[in-house]
């Protein structure tokens, strides 16, 4: 729970946080779930933040948004639009579709690789850095001397994703986007849409 010397720290919300709420010294944390037997601070729906406009610092969802259709991710990105602050960061930590974990799960509805974080961009939100993990991150394992060097080959040549399944996929992967005004264009449909 936060305290009362957390009032002056930018506000960082963990969406769908679970019972994993994500802990980082220097923010104020607020952990948003619908579950109530997570460890939320607010029993509330993503899509209805009641925050003001523009007055959130870092939004932060983890093996969250694999549980949304693209339509739905799209009206989610457009409520924290809304609530953070310009220039503010979204932080999204996602299943790779490399791994067994993404397809393991029969409620997940999305599924990610680098590329797939492009085709969010119209809504405003600008990719600045992607990062893979071949195991959980932080990683607490066993055998840290082969995940690193790993985790640091395929950050330094992201094309090595494509041969993902001959390391048994990557775990996860981490993609780091900021509230640009420029991106914004709601108009733009990309991938196919029926008119009504
Ligand atoms: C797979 S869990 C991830 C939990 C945690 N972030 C983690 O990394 O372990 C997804 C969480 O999202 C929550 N959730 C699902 N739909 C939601 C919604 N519309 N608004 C807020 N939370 C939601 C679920 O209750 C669940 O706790």
């Amino acid at each position: 729970m936060n305290s009362k010397k957390d009032f002056d720290k930018p506000l960082l919300l963990d969406i769908g946080c679970g019972k994993n709420k994500l802990s980082r010294p220097g923010y104020k944390i607020l952990g948003i779930d619908i579950w109530k037997n997570s460890d939320a601070d607010l029993i509330i729906p993503a899509n209805k933040l009641p925050f003001d406009n523009e007055s959130v610092d870092v939004i932060h969802t983890r093996h969250f948004l694999e549980h949304f259709t693209y339509n739905e991710t799209v009206d989610l990105f457009s409520e924290f639009f809304r609530v953070l602050k310009p220039k503010s960061k979204l932080e999204i930590i996602v299943p790779h579709v490399s791994c067994i974990a993404a397809f393991q799960d029969p409620t997940h509805k999305a599924f990610f690789t680098k590329r797939s974080f492009y085709k969010y961009q119209h809504t405003g939100f600008s990719v600045k850095n992607i990062e893979f993990f071949w195991f959980r991150n932080p990683y607490k394992g066993w055998f840290p001397f082969l995940v690193y060097p790993i985790n640091k080959l395929l950050n330094t040549f992201h094309g090595l994703e494509r041969f993902a399944s001959i390391i048994g996929g990557i775990y996860e992967l981490q993609c780091v986007m900021e509230k640009d005004q420029l991106e914004l264009d709601f108009l733009h449909t990309p991938g196919a849409k029926l008119s009504n």
